[in-house]
C-alpha cells in the first residue's frame, strides 16, 4: 500500500501542531509533539496528516524561489503550502513550480548524459487528466509534439498526482513506444525480448499480437489499483520510425532493421516537493549507441552482431579477431546515418560526451554539483575515446529531489 509506505517512511510534523505560536512559518514542534495548551486532535482521515511531507514541500518552495528570485514572496508561498497540507493532506503546485520541478528532476538525473538541455524541456501540464482514455490520448499527442516532424523536442506530460485516498492512474508500459517480443518456441525470440512481458500481458487483455520483429506494442494504462489495465493501439501518425541503412553497404537494408524516433520513459514517478506524479512520461532524443550498441546488439535484445558479421564476412572463429567489435561499429554507423538521412534528431556519443562536460562546467559556475553515475554516463562503445570516461563525478544522493524515481507498487 502506497499510503502506509509513505506514512512510515519518516515521522512528519503533526498537522494539529501546525501554527504553533512562536514559529513564523507555522511549524509546530518536533514530529508528533503536542503543543502545550492545545488539545491533540485526531485526524479525520487516516491519510490526510502525513500524505505529503511538509519538509519536502518547504525545501522545494525554498529551492524554487532561490533559483527564481523574481517569482514572488517565498515566505508567503511556503506558509500557503504548509497551510494547504495541514488542511487537505497535500497541496497543488503552481504551473511555474511544476515546470521548474520537472526540469530540475531532469537536471538531477544521474544516469543521463544529455542534461545540458534541461532548461528546454517542454512541460505539458495535464494534471486535470486522470481517466485512462484521456491519458492515452494525451500520450499520443505527447509523441506528436515530441516528434515534431523529426526535429525531436524534449517533452514531459504531467498527469494527475497521487492524492490522499486517491492514487492516480499509472502507465504500465515502460516506454510510450516499444516493440513486442514473442518467444519463438525454440528458446529464442521474434522481436524485442525486452517487450516480451508487455506483449504477453497485452495479449491477455485482448490485444492481437502480430508476428513481426518490430510490432509496436499498445499502450497499457491502469486507472485504479486492482483494476486491469486498458490497452490502446498507437495511432500511426504518433509513431515515427526510421528504417536502417548503411552509408556504404547496400546489403545492410536487407537486415530489415528499424527503430522509433522518440524514447519516452513512462514508468517512473516524478517527485516534486513531496508530491508524486506517477504518470509523467518524458522524452529526449536518442544517442546512437542506445540503439546501435544496446537495443540491437545486446545478446538479450535483438542480438544482431553475428548476422552483421556474416554479411561483412568477418572471421568469427575467435573473439580475438574482434569481429563483434567491428560489426558493432558498422551497426552504429548505420544507426547514425539513417537518422541523419531521415531528418530525425539523434546525437552521437562523442558530441554528447563533450556537451555533458560543458554542462558540468556550466553548473559549477552556478554553484551546483552535477551528480552522475559513471557506469551509465560512459557510452557502451569506445568509452575511453570519450572525455566522460577519464574522470570521476559528484556522488549521487538518492534522497535528492525533485527527481524521477522508480515507481512504487500500488
Ligand atoms: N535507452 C532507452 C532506449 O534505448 C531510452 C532511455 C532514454 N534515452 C534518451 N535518449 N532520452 O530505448
Amino acid at each position: 500500500m502506497i499510503f502506509s509506505r509513505i506514512r512510515t517512511r519518516k515521522p512528519v510534523p503533526d498537522p494539529a501542531a501546525a501554527f504553533a505560536p512562536g514559529c513564523p512559518l507555522g511549524h509546530g514542534g518536533p514530529a508528533g509533539q503536542t503543543v502545550p495548551g492545545q488539545a491533540r486532535r485526531t485526524p479525520s482521515s487516516l491519510f490526510t496528516p502525513a500524505f505529503t511531507d511538509p519538509d519536502q514541500a518547504s525545501a522545494f518552495v525554498r529551492q524554487f524561489h532561490a533559483e527564481l528570485p523574481g517569482a514572488g514572496n517565498p515566505v508567503q508561498r511556503e506558509r500557503e503550502v504548509l497551510d494547504e497540507i495541514a488542511r487537505t493532506g497535500t497541496y497543488r503546485h503552481t504551473p511555474e513550480e511544476l515546470a521548474f520541478g520537472a526540469k530540475v528532476a531532469w537536471r538531477n538525473s544521474a544516469r543521463c548524459i544529455g542534461r545540458l538541455y534541461w532548461r528546454s524541456l517542454v512541460v505539458r501540464d495535464l494534471r486535470e487528466v486522470s481517466s485512462a482514455d484521456e491519458l492515452a490520448e494525451e500520450c499520443f499527442e505527447h509523441l506528436r509534439v515530441a516528434t515534431n516532424g523529426g526535429r525531436i523536442r524534449p517533452v514531459i506530460s504531467v498527469f494527475a498526482p497521487d492524492r490522499p485516498g486517491r492514487p492516480a492512474a499509472r502507465i504500465v508500459s515502460p516506454q510510450l513506444v516499444r516493440y513486442a517480443g514473442y518467444p519463438d518456441g525454440a528458446g529464442g525470440w521474434t522481436g524485442d525480448p525486452a517487450g516480451g512481458q508487455l506483449a504477453a500481458r497485452a495479449a491477455d487483455l485482448g490485444w492481437k499480437p502480430g508476428e513481426g520483429r518490430f510490432d509496436i506494442l499498445p499502450l497499457l494504462v491502469q486507472e485504479r489499483a486492482g483494476e486491469q489495465p486498458r490497452w490502446y493501439e498507437l495511432p500511426d501518425d504518433s509513431t515515427l520510425e526510421v528504417p536502417l541503412r548503411h552509408p556504404e553497404y547496400p546489403w545492410f537494408a536487407e537486415l530489415g532493421l528499424r527503430w522509433y524516433a522518440v524514447p519516452a520513459i513512462s514508468d517512473q514517478t516524478l517527485e516534486i516537493g513531496g508530491i508524486r506524479y506517477p504518470a509523467a512520461p518524458f522524452n529526449g532524443w536518442y544517442m546512437g549507441t542506445e540503439i546501435g550498441a544496446r537495443n540491437l546488439a545486446d545478446a538479450d535484445r535483438y542480438d544482431m552482431l553475428a548476422e552483421v558479421a556474416a554479411w561483412l564476412r568477418l572471421d568469427t572463429s575467435s573473439d580475438r579477431t574482434l569481429w563483434k567489435d567491428r560489426a558493432l561499429i558498422e551497426l552504429n554507423r548505420a544507426v547514425l546515418h539513417s537518422y541523419q538521412e531521415a531528418g530525425v534528431t539523434m546525437t552521437d556519443h562523442h558530441t554528447e560526451s563533450e556537451r555533458f562536460l560543458t554542462h558540468i562546467a556550466q553548473e559549477k559556475r552556478l554553484g551546483r554539483e552535477t551528480p552522475a553515475d559513471w557506469s551509465w554516463i560512459v557510452p557502451p562503445v569506445s568509452g575511453g575515446l570519450t572525455p566522460v570516461y577519464h574522470r570521476y563525478y559528484d556522488a549521487v544522493d538518492p534522497a535528492t529531489r525533485p527527481a524521477f524515481v522508480a515507481r512504487e507498487p500500488w
